[in-house]
């Protein structure tokens, strides 16, 4: 029986982990950690909560005491670490929950396996779920590599960056078992409407702007959140410890054309006029450093692990878009309390 401890579960793409590892392994026992921040939420997992190899810990990693005792408690065998702050335009107006929770509470977990584990590594592994935007941003042509060199350039990607090389020093230093995925981005269901794709769905069925920031011509290449997920496990239990992967869905977007893509899907699906959602889209000052474009090459883990994505992103945007559509009560329990202030505070000055 292996205790796998996943951190962020409650989180968007934490969410997803915990389902898939749920429900691919039912002789696993999975302990999600999460201290249910603004983007932690446990209505991510009602449908497997009341699995018998599933169990939720509120606990913060910025508490070095409490996040040794889980491990001590419960005998943790692996590590997927996904807790963190994770939105860009958040770390700009409040860099330093950032540095604590990405990289401080980063130290505390690596400490609590390195201390749990005393040095009888065998069958243990401290997974870290990083981000492609450690290496920067591109210009219009190239891909990262697990080689490009770091080159972080928000609070937020400084403190993924920063947790990376942790992560690597505690394997260099200590011997702990590490492995490190760079992902690009995200979407699919339960992703918090702070981010382009469910904020944009989220708009125009309110018939709100669909704020665009500069021209619209950032790029991000984008991947299936249970892509991700299948991913991480491939990698979980077929990478080499000491190593990286990147994870990728080849699949590039400019911002303005997957917003005009998304405005189609919503125009059908709410029997609105086609061209409808467009009439929104409002262009706004744009985000302060904002990377212009970033591409993932995933051979490595194609040609070594055999992973592929499984969804066309047609597929997986018209899926995305139904699940918000079918998901209303999820969208307005997350959009009550603070989201209105957060949505003025970021959004009526631009
Ligand atoms: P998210 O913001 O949706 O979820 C983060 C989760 O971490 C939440 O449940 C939150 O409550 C929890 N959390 C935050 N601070 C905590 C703390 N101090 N202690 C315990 N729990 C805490 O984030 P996400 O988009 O699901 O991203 C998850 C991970 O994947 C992050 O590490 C992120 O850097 C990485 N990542 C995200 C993307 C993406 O597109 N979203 C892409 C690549 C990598
Ligand atoms: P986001 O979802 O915040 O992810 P990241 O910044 O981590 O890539 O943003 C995706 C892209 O969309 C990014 O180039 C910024 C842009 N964007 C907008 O144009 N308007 C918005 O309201 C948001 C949230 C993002």
């Amino acid at each position: 029986m292996k205790t796998i401890l996943i951190t962020g579960g409650a989180g968007f793409i934490g969410s997803h982990m915990v389902r898939f590892m749920l429900n691919k392994y039912p002789d696993y026992r999975i302990i999600n950690l999460d201290s249910l921040t603004y983007a932690g939420n446990l209505e991510n997992l009602r449908d497997v909560e009341d699995k018998l190899n599933y169990s939720f810990i509120k606990a913060d990693i910025n508490d070095a005491d409490a996040i040794q005792k889980v491990f001590d408690d419960h005998d943790i065998n692996g590590v997927i670490h996904l807790a963190a702050e994770s939105h860009v335009d958040r770390s700009i107006s409040n860099p330093t929950e950032f540095i604590h929770t990405n990289i401080v509470g980063t130290v505390n977990l690596l400490n609590a396996a390195r201390h749990h584990w005393k040095d009888n590594y065998e069958g243990r592994l401290f997974y870290h779920v990083s981000t492609d935007e450690v290496y920067g941003s591109l210009g219009d042509t190239g891909l990262f590599t697990e080689t490009t060199a770091y080159d972080p350039r928000s609070p937020y990607s400084a403190s993924k960056a920063s947790s990376d090389h942790l992560v690597r020093a505690w394997y260099h230093t200590f011997k702990l078992p590490v492995i490190i995925s760079n992902c690009s981005n995200n979407y699919g269901g339960y992703q918090f409407p702070e981010k382009l794709i469910p904020l944009i769905i989220y708009n125009i069925k309110h018939n709100k702007p669909l704020p665009i920031y500069g021209k619209g011509e950032n790029v991000r290449d984008w991947l299936y959140v249970v892509d991700h997920a299948s991913a991480i496990d491939r990698i979980f239990h077929k990478g080499c410890i000491g190593e990286t992967y990147n994870i990728g869905g080849n699949n590039e977007w400019k911002n303005i054309d997957l917003v005009k893509l998304l405005c189609k899907i919503m125009d059908d699906r709410l029997g609105r006029p086609e061209g409808t959602s467009e009439k929104l889209i409002t262009f706004v000052t744009d985000r302060a450093g904002h990377d212009l474009r970033y591409a993932i090459d995933s051979g490595k883990l194609q040609s070594e692990l055999g992973w592929e994505p499984s969804l066309e992103f047609s597929e997986g945007l018209e899926k995305t878009v139904d699940w918000y559509l079918a998901n209303e009560e999820w969208l307005n329990n997350v959009t009550s309390g603070d989201y209105q202030k957060y949505y003025d505070k970021m959004y009526s000055s631009r």
